[in-house]
């Protein structure tokens, strides 16, 4: 297991090249089950969860292609509707796959997702909307069998607006007879950047990006070009960055509508944020203000900026009260923040961040895919030794290259075998 280590106290300073959304390829690769045909996808990401979601297709018939950073997709001989437990467990997002092969296949067995390190991670209100669009469901050992004769549009609510749950839906409602009403939809860029892809397809799909999707089912479905949008939440890490350690970083292909409440609390706690031709300059404050968060869904703080900007409030002038509103169980970078001298305290829902002078090196041991982000970014400003992070496979999950681009920026920081 590969682990990175970093001497902390450069300043970061340049421009750093966003990557494509894990959270908007993965739903976008899914939906090329829909059409056979070549589909031709830009800006994927190069990330662990890709592959794995990309070895369950291949698992599936799906054939696929690199052709110089497109990939290439082609769902023609898609045969297999099993997504097996090995995969789906170390990936969640997995269950994306169950309404591209209903509407495709009329059948999907999927392992049911297991809980993870941030929470129990239901997929309840998939399984009652599918439920609703005239899906049997029973569970066998494990794996969620699903079959319909004729998908259906139903009016759905969302008793919690769930993002892949809506992108699941979507992708059942554009093959469905009839038109599906979602309320209480997420309204993440994702779902937008999903709803592109398929009217790119051909699908009937109105209302994205606000809780009411209306979705008038087609009979058939082509191929489409399309590109994955950067990805926000290593915008906002890079953010955070530059925020924690006097930086000055532009952020190239960042789009700062994707991240309106994120700007507006790193301005409160006194970086400099500004649009640019390519995207958006940061520029970090000699004083880091506290300031109190509470996670939401879009348009509000994003659950997976929570754990970054904990690393950031622990070294701010003051205290801050940081509430977790969307997962149960999203504060293990607490133990690992507190190893380098951090002084939090979490109470239920909340932790209560008294922030600090400095934070110390230390060995510290990634437990998820943002709470590596976090650890991180503590090192980057532990300047009196090595941090040393392990178990980085979770940070491979979701960043691309990040040494590589933390190293251009002048980050003294390297990858090495555990
Ligand atoms: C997506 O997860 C993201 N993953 C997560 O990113 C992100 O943290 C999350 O949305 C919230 O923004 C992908 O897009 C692949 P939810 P998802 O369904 O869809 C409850 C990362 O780090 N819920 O919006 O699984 C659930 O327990 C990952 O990139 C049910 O109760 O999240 C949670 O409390 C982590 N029943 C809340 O809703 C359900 O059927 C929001 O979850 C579904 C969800």
């Amino acid at each position: 297991m590969d682990k990175i280590i970093i001497e902390g106290g450069n300043t970061l300073k340049g421009k750093v090249k966003l990557s494509g959304a894990k959270n908007a390829a993965l739903p976008v690769l899914s939906a090329c089950i829909l059409a056979g045909g070549h589909h031709r996808i830009q800006r994927v990401p190069a990330l662990r969860d890709i592959r794995t979601i990309r070895e369950i297709m291949s698992g599936m018939g799906v054939i696929f292609q690199d052709d110089n950073g497109t990939l290439l997709v082609n769902s023609e001989g898609i045969c297999e509707k099993e997504a097996s437990y090995d995969l789906v467990k170390t990936m969640r997002a997995s269950i994306l796959l169950l309404g591209p092969l209903l509407a495709r296949l009329g059948k999907a067995r999927i392992s049911l997702p297991g809980g993870c390190a941030i929470g129990a991670r239901p997929v309840n209100l998939h399984l009652k909307a599918l439920a609703a669009m005239g899906v049997d469901m029973f569970l066998d050992h494990g794996y969620i069998n699903a079959s319909v004769d004729n998908l259906k549009g139903a009016d759905i609510f969302f008793d919690i607006p769930t993002v892949t749950g809506t992108e699941n839906i979507m992708m059942a409602a554009v093959r469905a007879k009839g038109k599906t009403i979602l309320k209480n939809a997420a309204k993440e860029p994702e779902i937008i950047n999903l709803a592109d892809m398929l009217r790119g397809m051909g699908a009937s799909i109105e209302g994205d990006g606000t809780d009411t999707i209306v979705i008038n089912g087609v009979s058939e479905l082509g191929t489409v070009e399309h590109t994955i949008i950067p990805d926000r939440i290593e915008a906002g890490t890079f953010m955070m960055a530059a925020t924690m350690n006097r930086g000055e970083i532009e952020i190239e292909g960042c789009q700062p509508d994707h991240l309106t409440a994120v700007i507006k609390k790193l301005q409160s706690v006194g970086a400099k944020i500004e649009a640019t031709s390519m995207g958006v300059l940061v520029k970090g404050p000699d004083i880091i203000k506290s300031v109190d968060i509470k996670t939401m869904p879009f348009p509000g703080f994003p659950t997976d900026l929570q754990a970054q900007f904990m690393a950031m409030m622990c070294i701010a002038d003051g205290s801050s009260v940081i509430k977790e509103a969307v997962f149960e169980n999203r504060f293990i970078h607490v133990n690992e923040l507190q190893r380098m001298g951090a002084d939090i305290v979490v109470d239920g829902d909340k932790a209560i961040v008294r922030g600090k002078r400095n934070l110390q090196a230390a060995q510290v041991m990634a437990t998820d895919l943002r709470a590596s982000a976090s650890l991180i970014l503590a090192g980057l400003v532990a300047g009196d030794g090595r941090t040393e992070v392990s178990r980085i496979y979770h940070l491979d999950r979701g960043y691309e290259a990040f040494e590589d681009k933390f190293r251009a920026l002048g980050a003294n920081m390297w990858r090495e075998k555990a």
